[in-house]
């Protein structure tokens, strides 16, 4: 493992601006088997926000929501819809990290201080990254809350779906712009290029996009970056960008190590997914060879399969997870493979072109 020149040792924590956090909250506890784990709002001391912390895994899911009119949140849900505000690491120094990534380029939001509560202090700054999403940049100490100073302990059980933690975290941005973040990212937080695909293949009869992934040395952070290509109609990043007014973060893929389980239990409590058709499971076999898992199941719940030289992949993808055809969650199992299902792209993309077409949007 190479260590990240920034020390980023993991995702602490993705943080999303929501309509209503305590509903929203009830929908990923409920749909997606997040255990709630710490509060903060009026009863904690904090007058214009509330958050509830979700927990499965090693992944940690922060809703927000204003408490009063005129607020930053408030004006960013407007623009955008529900969406990821920010996608935090935790580092060892974080002093040391933001001022390493700000003199590599990156834009200050908030310059390095202290969280403080009963539990101790953490040190906490953030970075600008592409739309109006930001990284912030985390170092606990010894602190031993229940999450961050703010946050109160108030546990409300989940129904574990067996999501592990964030494997990749995707961006969509503007047409022109996936080149000008490639090298941001490797720029100011010292990642480098894992896997680029070009709008050949990333293409159906009528759209296209292209896609660089970003990863940390240690492939432990993941970040593809796509954006749209010319194409006979309007590619899903277009109707993401127009939807969600700019650049954004488009899905949170969750690792399981048990896909057929997982999705099992997520349609069960009501989460929609992309639907491939029937022919996609006759092709597969002589697309893929020998996998451990049997077909028919996969093909129940419209699992996809992809193999590269290292092994194989399972995936599925919900459709959007809020009101506008903007955020979606994918569930991936690997089995060997560090791709992102590339074998995929067409089939997945027809697919979500008829969403799309259904939504007028295509
Ligand atoms: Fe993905």
């Amino acid at each position: 493992m190479t260590e990240n020149p920034l020390r980023l040792r993991k995702i602490h924590h993705v943080e999303m601006w929501v309509g209503d956090a305590r509903q929203a909250a009830f929908f990923y506890r409920n749909a997606f088997g997040f255990e709630q784990i710490a509060y903060s709002g009026l009863e904690t001391g904090c007058r214009d926000s509330c958050a509830f912390v979700l927990a499965q895994g090693q992944a940690r899911l922060v809703l927000r929501s204003p408490l009063v009119p005129g607020t930053e949140i408030g004006e960013h849900i407007a623009r955008h819809g529900d969406g990821v505000k920010d996608i935090a690491f935790h580092v060892n120094d974080a002093d040391t990290t933001f001022q390493a990534a700000v003199a590599n380029g990156a834009d200050a939001v908030t310059e390095p201080h202290d969280l403080r509560d009963d539990h101790g202090a953490v040190r906490c700054a953030s970075i600008q990254t592409y739309g109006e999403t930001v990284h912030s940049i985390i170092s606990l100490g010894d602190y031993d809350g229940p999450f961050l100073p703010g946050f109160r302990a108030q546990h409300l059980p989940g129904n574990d779906a067996g999501l592990l933690r964030y494997d990749h975290i995707v961006g969509n941005v503007e047409l022109g712009k996936m080149e000008h973040w490639a090298e941001w990212y490797g720029k100011v937080l010292g990642f480098s290029r894992f896997l680029q695909f070009s709008d050949e293949q990333i293409s159906t009869e009528y759209s296209a996009l292209m896609s660089v992934v970003m990863s940390d040395g240690s492939y432990s952070i993941k970040f593809p970056i796509n954006e749209p290509a010319e194409g006979r109609k309007k590619s899903q990043i277009e109707e993401y960008l127009e939807h969600y007014g700019g650049p954004g973060v488009q899905h949170l893929a969750m690792l399981t190590k048990d896909i057929v389980k997982t999705v099992s239990h997520l349609r069960d409590h009501g989460v929609e997914f992309l639907q491939v058709p029937k022919s996609y499971y006759e092709e597969l076999p002589g697309r893929v060879g020998e996998i451990d898992e049997a077909i028919e199941p996969l093909a129940e719940l419209g699992i996809l399969v992809d193999r590269d030289e290292e092994g194989y992949l399972l995936q599925i993808f919900t459709n959007p997870v809020v009101s506008r055809p903007t955020m979606f969650f994918e569930i991936i199992q690997r089995k060997g493979s560090k791709g992102f299902g590339e074998g995929n792209f067409k089939a997945l993309f027809e697919a979500i072109e008829r969403e799309q077409s259904r939504r007028g949007n295509l």
